[in-house]
This record gives C-alpha cells, structure tokens and sequence, in this order.
C-alpha cells in the first residue's frame, strides 16, 4: 500500500497551534494563487498540474531516446546548470546505486553518467575527457535559454570531439537536446543539424522542470522507472492539492517555516541521514534560494549530511547563535540494511547493539539529534518518507515545489523569477569582453 509522505513541527515549544490556525485563511489565498494561477509569476505555474497533464506520448519518446543512448554509449555526458541538471544528478544518486558509475557494465546495464557544465573549471573538464578517453560516449545538452555560458562552453568542446570522433552524421545520433521549443541558438542548430530534441514547456521554469524531459531523460539512462516518477508525483498532486492546511503537509511544512522566519529563525538547515542525498540538497537549496530570496527577504536554505557533519558543524547547530531551525529528511524504510555482528573480544564496547542493523543506528541517531537540537534551542520540523524509490522521489519532488510556491507566496514574492542572478552576469559579460592586455 503506498503511503504520503508526512511532515510534524515537534512540540509546542516553537509553534503554538494558534499560530497555524492565524495562517489557515492565508494559506487559502496562496492555494488559490497557485492553482487559479493569479499570483505574481503565474504564467511560470505549468508545473503545479503537470503531473496530471503531461504528455504521455513524450513520456514513451523519452524512454526509447534513453534505450537508444544505452545501446550506443559506454559513457553519458549531461551538460546542463542549475534548474537544467540538480533534479536530474539528485534523482540519480538517489535511486542508483551508491557506486553506479562504478560497477561492471553488465550489471549498471547503461553508460556511465557523468555531469558537466556546471561549472568553469579547466581540470574537471580536462579529467574528465580524460575519463571518457578513447570509449563511445554520447550527450544530453540542457538548456532552456540555449545561451548559458558554462554548459554553452562545455557542449562546444563535446560537440566538437563528437564531430571529429564519428563525423556529423555520427555525431548526429549521439547529441540529443533539451531546450525550449521554439526560441534561442540552441534550438536553431538542432533544428539545422537535426538533433533528437525535447522541448521544456515555456511556463516551467529551470527549477521547476525535473519532471520534464530535463530531468526524465537522464533519469531514464540511468535505469529509473520514470513513469513511477510521474506515477509519484501524480499522487503528489491529489495529496499536496488540497486547499486545507490542516490536511496538506506541503502547505504545513511552508507555514511552519513562515512561522519561524518570522521568530528570526531565517537559516533553515536540511539534514539528511544519507550520503545519497546530498544532490537533493543542492536541488532544494536552489528550489528554495532562487525562489524565496528577493526583495530583500528570504530564508538562507543549507544542509548537513548527518551523521557526518555531526562530527562538525554539529556544534554550531546545538549550541551557536540561534537563528536556524532544521528540516529533518528521514526515510523511514532503507533500501538494504546491514546487521551488527557480535565480535569475540568486544574491543569497541559495542557488543550491545550485536543484532541490530545500521538503519537502527541511523534512526536512533535522527531521534537523539532533533530530541538534543530543541532542547538547544533549535526547532525542527521533520518530513518523513515511507521509502527511497522512484514513486516517492516524484512525489517528494513534488511535496517541495508545492511547498516553496506556497513558502514564497507567503513572504510576498514572485517564486518564479531570479531577477538577482543578472547582475552577476552583467559583470562578468562586461569583464569577459574587455580586450586583452599584453
Ligand atoms: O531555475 C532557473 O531558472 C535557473 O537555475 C536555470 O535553470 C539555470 O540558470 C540554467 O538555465 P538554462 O536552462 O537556460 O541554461
């Protein structure tokens, strides 16, 4: 039987139930900004009935695209930034084996997945060239605009190799493209050259797009079930659609955080129990920061990968200035588990925990962090999934657009814009165009 994924606030210490009865009537109005669509950046919510409408006949282009590059390439190449590869490398390394790129061919059954543009730095490029060497590789370029520099600069130096390596007609049937359907210089050469393309709908923007061919296509190369994905977010959508906060934990999760800002708590913390899940944390970091942090407000959203980082920031956490609050992402069943064995001499001490596993450590890890991080002073909220497969990853994906859209409208700005991230450009542009001294 599947489940919801499920969100609590701990006790009263922090949030007073009448604080979110205050909420309900606004949280009623944010409802219907998103789902009528007549809050600020609404022609951006394509999003929110996606998961309902999307087209299923896509969907089986997709996955035959994806069977294509799994028959031709030893190594996958996705080049994209920002909202056009977080969701995708986030789902992979989720839903993939911990060492995928890793195991023998025969048992990954696909190419090797690798992500590039997203930065500019020469050594990975050169490294990972390098790693692709002389083997058959093929790329996804993502790109909505068509003209972002980083993964613009890296499609030119895989484009060319691919060219030079098998021709253009070879070439040709190892380039697929991912960008808007009708506008930009990207969509121009796949029209020109003939390149296998997807289109991103033009009301989703760049953050919000993983369940779109962005994220599907290198989700499905990397062996996922996407249609589960759709299948989670789906349910997602009947579960995070209804207009009562009382009965929606997306809206919950976003008035609790509205609650605390407002208490000065403007650092929120997501802590995870996994090492998979640190993409995930760069992909919600994105989410949240791109979309609430304008107009000078907005919550500073990071993360912590426990148990790890209880070994070094948890010090901070438990005991420094008080102005963060944790979101705790703990997935109730693992995949595997591991038993503790009983040893002979017993020269840890640790013989007492012989027969439990290591998701009960982890559990009881989870308990005594939130148990000690309130009674330091720190709230924290919890979102529970029932299991990491790909029906709860569309669905928690989900769970967390609806939820920042919500958080966002709460604050008063507009989710789906990023005026912010221009004035960097500007500068840079400026200075890459400077001529060059000798
Ligand atoms: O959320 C966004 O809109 C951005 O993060 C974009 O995804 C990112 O800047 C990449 O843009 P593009 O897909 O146009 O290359």
């Amino acid at each position: 039987m599947e489940g919801m994924i499920r969100f609590s606030h701990g006790d009263t210490t922090f949030i007073q139930p009448h604080e979110f009865e205050h909420l309900e009537p606004e949280m009623a109005r944010v409802h219907n900004l998103i789902h009528l669509r007549q809050g600020p950046g609404h022609e951006y919510a394509g999003w929110v009935d996606l998961p309902l409408n999307y087209d299923r006949r896509e969907l089986i282009n997709i996955i035959e695209a994806g069977e294509d590059i799994k028959d031709l390439a030893e190594v996958f190449i996705v080049i994209g930034v920002g909202g056009s590869y977080l969701g995708a490398r986030s789902a992979l390394e989720l839903l993939q084996h911990s060492f995928y790129n890793h195991l023998p061919a025969e048992r990954r059954q696909g190419p090797e997945i690798y992500f590039a543009g997203f930065n500019m730095s020469p050594s990975y490029l050169r490294h990972l060239l390098e790693l692709i060497g002389e083997r058959d590789f093929a790329i996804n370029i993502i790109s909505k605009s068509g003209t972002t520099l980083e993964p613009a600069l890296s499609f030119r130096i895989f484009h060319r190799l691919l060219e030079k390596r098998y021709g253009k007609k070879g070439a040709k049937k190892r380039i697929i493209v991912t960008t808007d359907r009708s506008r930009g210089a990207l969509k121009k050469l796949a029209n020109e050259e003939g390149y296998t393309t997807f289109s991103i709908p033009d009301d989703i923007g760049g953050r919000y797009s993983v369940l779109t061919a962005v994220g599907l296509l290198p989700i499905t190369v990397g062996g996922i079930d996407i249609g589960e994905v759709m299948r989670g977010a789906e349910a997602g959508h009947g579960h995070f659609g209804r207009p009562e906060l009382a009965k929606n934990p997306s809206y919950q999760y976003a008035a609790a955080r509205n609650i605390l800002y407002l208490k000065g708590k403007i650092i929120e913390l997501l802590a995870t129990y996994d090492p998979a899940f640190l993409h995930f944390a760069e992909w919600w970091k994105q989410l949240f920061g791109e979309s609430e942090g304008k107009d000078g407000k907005g919550i500073f959203p990071a993360s912590v990968s426990f148990t790890r980082d209880l070994h070094s920031l948890g010090q901070l956490v438990q005991d420094g200035y008080r102005n963060l609050f944790t979101t705790t992402l703990w997935v109730e069943e693992p995949v595997v588990d591991q038993e503790i064995k009983k040893t002979g001499e017993d020269m840890d001490g640790l013989n007492y925990l012989a027969g439990r596993t290591f998701h009960f450590v982890n559990d009881r890890a989870h308990r005594g962090t939130m148990t000690a991080h309130a009674s330091g002073g720190v709230p924290t909220l919890k979102i529970s999934l029932p299991r990491l497969t790909p029906f709860y990853y569309g669905q928690m994906v989900y769970f967390f657009e609806k939820a920042c859209a919500a958080s966002a409208y709460l604050l008063g700005v507009n989710p789906f814009n990023q005026p912010g991230v221009e004035t960097y450009k500007e500068n840079m542009f400026t200075l890459l165009k400077e001529p060059i001294e000798n």
